[in-house]
């Protein structure tokens, strides 16, 4: 009998990857498609990284690396926290992963319990329901608006705690709204998570070097809670590495060893050359980071201003990441021919199939009412796609 685990069935699928696969389907077709559904950066990874995993190959890093990661890829990632943020961690604290996706299945599976909940400050990235679901725990959904910046405060986070509460997880810079939280944010925070020694924090720190505002803050520069902070990183975006699999995380000593007994079991660790470009990449530092955000800024700054063409939309400024997700409730109800939009996925299948142009629906991200998109793309292609959405917009009465 053809029948997936009720695991599988209660998985939603991916709805960025979906939405990619679409658009690659219609362009296929032979249709031209512009695809700002995906969440990657339109850059090559540095020259000095691909010259690193050819040297790995031909020095023969290619058996089973440790479990954990080779220790002098830890290492660099050690010196990187010193360095950049400031915080001091042993290389025991560190775990290497297969992205930073795989990182937080990791953590999630070693620290949750049936029914422990996890506060998930919304809009959140699409993995993170689908993963607490996966460890058996309860994701517990705090939705924060455009007013706020769509950021969680104090007094929400206070209020959705309960004796159940056994971890928090939210990314700054956020995806999808390019949202960061202050270092006065995070204190707040971190003054009621002091209160509860139960409560693990996992802060995805993924987007870190893609920032428009400054200096990056990490929750776990507060002494009072830092040993319940697992910080999770990588290498996917800050140095356009997504194909190479590499995320990471530093964490209390217990967590790095529940994840390493668990990769023991599943992956044996990532894989040895792409984690000995990954030490290149990181022990470089971050100024080839820093010509990448540069470009991000100036691609923000057009989509903003040419997002204001277009009446009903109402978005935040983006302060890091390469989205934004303006809110798009004033065109539900409305509808053109056969369309009828009821919700912001049906206005990303309208706006895909009339107009060629891929985003995708805020419903992935817990915000109904809000549509994303990522400007991880060249000038010309942003401005044809919201001159596209504008036109497919305009049609809806
Ligand atoms: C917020 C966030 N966390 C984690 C990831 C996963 O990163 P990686 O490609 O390293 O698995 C992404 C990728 O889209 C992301 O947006």
């Amino acid at each position: 009998m053809e029948k997936v685990s009720d695991r599988l069935q209660r998985m939603a699928v991916s709805a960025t990857l979906a939405m990619t696969q679409k658009s690659r389907e219609l362009t296929a077709q032979g249709f031209d498609v512009i695809n700002l559904s995906i969440g990657e950066p339109d850059f090559d990874t540095p020259a000095q990284v691909k010259e690193a995993a050819k040297k790995a190959i031909d020095d023969n890093f290619t058996h089973y690396p440790p479990v954990p990661g080779f220790d002098s890829l830890k290492e660099a990632i050690v010196n990187k926290f010193k360095r950049e943020n400031g915080l001091t961690y042993e290389k025991n604290q560190v775990v290497v992963s297969a992205g930073a996706k795989h990182s937080i299945i990791n953590v999630f599976l070693s620290i949750l319990n049936e029914g422990d909940e996890v506060i998930i400050p919304a809009p959140y990235w699409v993995s993170y329901i689908e993963m607490v679901k996966l460890s058996e725990g309860t994701p517990v959904v705090v939705k924060c608006g455009i007013e706020s910046d769509f950021k969680m405060t104090a007094e929400q986070l206070e209020s959705a705690i309960t004796d159940k509460t056994r971890a928090i997880i939210y990314s700054s810079p956020s995806n999808p709204t390019g949202s960061l939280y202050s270092k006065q944010e995070l204190e707040n925070l971190a003054r009621v998570i002091e209160k509860h020694p139960n409560i693990i924090v996992l802060s995805d720190e993924i987007y870190e070097h893609i920032n428009f505002s400054g200096k990056h803050e990490i929750i776990a520069q507060f002494d009072s809670i830092k040993d319940r902070v697992v910080v999770i990183n990588g290498v996917s975006k800050g140095y356009a590495m997504t194909g190479w699999r590499i995320g990471y995380i530093a964490a209390p000593l217990w967590i790095a060893k529940a994840v390493t007994k668990l990769q023991g079991q599943f992956t044996s660790g990532a894989c040895s050359i792409a984690q000995k470009a990954s030490e290149a990449a990181i022990n470089a530092g971050s100024d080839s980071c820093k010509e990448m955000t540069a470009v991000f800024k100036k691609l923000r700054d057009l989509v903003l201003e040419h997002l204001k063409g277009i009446n009903g939309l109402k978005t935040n400024i983006p302060l890091g990441a390469f989205y934004v997700f303006p809110e798009v409730s004033s065109f539900f109800g409305k509808s053109y021919e056969h369309y009828k939009i009821e919700n912001s996925s049906d206005l990303a299948l309208y706006i895909l199939e009339t107009e060629k142009v891929a985003t995708v629906g805020g419903d992935a991200f817990g915000s109904p009412e809000c549509l994303r998109f990522s400007y991880a793309t060249s000038e010309d292609k942003l401005i044809e796609a919201i001159s596209r959405i504008k036109r497919a917009l305009d049609k809806l009465t």
